[in-house]
């Protein structure tokens, strides 16, 4: 993905999300430098369970989820972050291969600077990196298998730290179909899930007491400053997250203080806000654990395992390819 290419999705999507009503902005946005570290301090916060129950799983179990994988065998990490987990799993897995492809998959640069550096403490490992979305990358990586490795060259697909919750459940089927669609037989996708947890945990989660969740979403606004030209005063909005039971999703809002104008430069256009209007940018769904089966079933894979870490509520779900593909 080029900059220019970038840019201009990044000027349509703000343009058609600050017109729309109710206003909206997509959570990919909130990867530019300043957001992927802000993300990464998210990640260390100790309302924030995810991460490390999400490490906890892998740690224990890496051998018993790598074990289907032999020779010939690439990684591919969707939504890499900074490397760590993934690091987690192919330590294992590269000390019986003599080769491990590993593709990085991220709109972040600093997240695909961060996993390059993590990678390269391990042997035997090859890595590239795309700096593209989740399925342009996918296609990218599948179609460089391991070269040589026949039809033995199995992928390992990770989707971890539960990036599934950004997709809305219909989002969420089409992206597991289209993704089994480029995969083989004996491919497998790794499938990280925060599961539903008692709404005083989610709300803290969301709104932490030292307010990194919030400069993290207002952060959307200033990207928009810098990138876009943009006018946005940052303490004129509140940062509120609400957990939606009924949808089990967590949705988090930027709320104007006050009725006011913003100029986006680079869009020549003036976007007007009521005092309490909001700009919704970002939904967290939260599963069961069967509900992440059923969903993998659905799009034609079936589940190798499931493992859940019952501190963090957090599964980690090793779905396996099917023969036949889903829509049968
Ligand atoms: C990276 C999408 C999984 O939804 O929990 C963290 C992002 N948003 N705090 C999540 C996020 C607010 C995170 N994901």
């Amino acid at each position: 993905m080029h900059r220019t290419e970038f840019l201009d999705r990044f000027m349509d999507d703000v343009r058609a999300g600050l017109s729309a009503s109710p206003k909206h902005l997509s959570p990919e946005y909130f990867y530019d430098a300043l957001g992927s570290h802000l993300f990464e301090a998210i990640c260390q916060l100790p309302w924030y369970p995810l991460t490390r129950a999400e490490r906890a799983l892998l740690e224990r179990h890496a051998e018993e989820i790598v074990a289907p994988f032999g020779e010939g065998t690439s990684i591919v990490e969707l939504g890499c972050g900074c490397g760590e987990k993934l690091a987690l799993l192919a330590a294992p897995l590269c000390k019986r291969i003599p080769r491990l492809g590993v593709h990085l998959v991220d709109v972040s640069e600093t997240a695909l600077d961060l996993s390059r550096r993590t990678l390269g403490r391990l042997p035997r490992v090859e890595t590239s990196a795309h700096r593209a979305r989740y399925e342009e990358g996918l296609a990218l990586a599948t179609a460089r298998r391991t070269p040589g490795a026949g039809d033995g060259g199995a992928v390992l697909v990770l989707f971890l730290g539960s990036n599934i919750g950004n997709l809305d459940p219909e989002a969420a089927a089409a992206f597991l179909a289209t993704l089994r669609a480029s995969l083989r037989p004996g491919d497998g996708l790794l499938l990280g899930a925060d599961l539903v947890k008692p709404a005083a945990d989610l709300a803290l989660a969301y709104d932490d007491p030292l307010g990194v969740t919030a400069a993290f979403n207002k952060n959307l606004l200033a990207r928009i400053n810098r990138e876009l030209g943009g006018t946005f005063d940052l303490r004129s909005f509140d940062h509120r997250a609400a957990w939606n039971a009924q949808s089990a999703r967590v949705e988090m809002h930027l709320v104007s203080r006050r009725r006011q104008a913003v100029r986006v430069g680079a869009l020549g256009i003036e976007f007007a806000f009521e005092e309490g209007e909001s700009i919704w940018t970002e939904s967290s769904y939260k599963y069961e654990p069967d509900g992440v089966v059923r969903m993998g079933e659905r799009a034609g894979f079936r589940c190798f395992k499931q493992w859940i870490e019952p501190n963090g509520r957090f599964s980690t779900t090793l779905l396996l390819a099917e023969e036949r593909a889903a829509g049968r």
